[in-house]
């Protein structure tokens, strides 16, 4: 069994195919090691290259995979396929420095590291030739994402890095596989053991092929970053909880209007409809977002609706006895009804964090 493994997702990627065996050759020569392609059935070649690679050199295996696409998913797949003790994950079109490798494993195998990252950011590390647009981006991405991370790394948008297989044994099931950026993913998953070391590297120009960078890429990763920093950080889970009761708000009057204006039902079934709407949309994205690390399913998703149901009624009894009381002593409607609001949206959150979602 070798112990070292390098995991490299391909898409569309065959003209980089070669050297990138020729450079993994070359740099772990003597490890015991091997490598596992990922191909999401190119169109342009590539797994034929692989299959027909595979089958004179021992050290190199593929995966083909039929109706899936994911970068992340892509490495996840193939850092599970192999029992490697130190698994890394390169790019596979030359712009990730191979010659870092024997460095990451090292890294691992002789400190006490779970995580090495090839580092963009630190010490002789560089970006390489990208333009003054993507280098803003990135260094703005970097930044945002430091404040979820759970171990402190300067460069955890990398997408080249070695693990302790310990690792990913433990978050594989966490990790959000249609996203591109998995070692931020693992950098912020909780409960893990993380000691991070960084190599650093200069970013290499892409010479073959195309970027599969675009603008579902982006949105899936602000996603995956506004989940994030609401986990790390109290206050943005809080207003995380707020928006999505906001949300509700909206909800709320849309059911109202189409239950009095389209169904023509009296008020009372009208407000109650609602009410019951908006409490089910909340739930529901409070489930994937706010509470998202803890997000319920299958039964516990049922049980939870009810908790978070009443919840909710609690908060709401609270919220009404606080304005009542208040606007009782001589305070404005309005300054009554906004205190009671805002105590009747923390006794949610906490009701919700404690019981629904258990999650302190
Ligand atoms: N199997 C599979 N499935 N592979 C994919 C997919 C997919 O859906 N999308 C991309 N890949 C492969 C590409 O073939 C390439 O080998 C690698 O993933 C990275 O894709 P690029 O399109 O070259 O991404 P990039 O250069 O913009 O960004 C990369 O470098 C950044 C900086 O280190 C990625 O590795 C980022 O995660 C990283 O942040
Ligand atoms: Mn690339």
């Amino acid at each position: 069994m070798p112990q070292y493994a390098v995991v490299i997702p391909t898409l569309n990627e065959r003209d980089n195919i070669l050297p990138t065996v020729e450079r993994l050759e070359n740099v772990l020569g003597s490890l015991d090691w091997e490598a596992i392609f990922v191909d999401d059935d190119s169109g342009d070649g590539t797994w034929q290259l692989l299959l027909s690679i595979a089958r004179t050199k021992r050290r190199i295996r593929y995966i083909r995979r039929l109706g899936r696409r994911g970068l992340s998913s892509a490495c996840v797949e193939g850092m599970l396929s192999t029992s490697a003790t130190y698994i890394a994950v390169m790019d596979a079109d030359l712009q990730h420095d191979a010659a870092i490798l024997p460095a990451l494993f090292a890294a691992l195998a002789s400190s006490d590291a779970t995580v090495a990252v090839g580092s963009r950011y630190s010490g002789q590390g560089g970006i390489g030739q990208w333009d003054k647009t993507r280098a803003r981006m990135s260094r703005f991405a970097t930044a945002l994402a430091a404040s979820a991370l759970l171990a402190p790394c300067t460069d955890p948008m990398s997408g080249f890095f070695a693990i302790h297989r310990r690792i990913i044994d433990k978050t594989a099931g966490d990790i959000f596989l249609s996203g591109f950026k998995i070692l931020f993913d693992i950098l912020t998953t909780p409960g893990v053991d993380l000691r991070v070391k960084e190599i650093p590297y200069t970013f290499n120009a892409r010479i073959h092929g195309d970027t599969k960078l675009n603008t579902s890429v982006m949105i899936d990763f602000a996603w995956l970053l506004i989940k994030k920093i609401c986990h790390r950080l109290p206050i943005a889970n809080f207003a995380m909880f707020c928006f999505v009761g906001l949300s509700g708000v909206g909800v709320h009057f849309a059911a109202l209007y189409l239950l009095l204006h389209v169904f023509a039902q009296s008020f009372v079934m009208s407000q109650s409809i609602a009410t019951l709407c908006a409490m089910t949309s909340n739930y529901i994205l409070n489930n994937k977002i706010t509470f998202f690390s803890n997000e319920l399913r299958g039964m516990s998703f049922v049980k939870g609706y009810f908790f978070f149901c009443l919840a909710c009624t609690f908060g709401a009894c609270v919220n009404v006895a606080i304005a009542q009381s208040l606007h009782t002593a001589s305070f404005s409607w309005f300054s009554a009804a906004a205190a009671g609001i805002v105590a009747g949206a923390a006794i949610n959150y906490i009701t919700s964090k404690l019981f629904v979602w258990k999650s302190i």
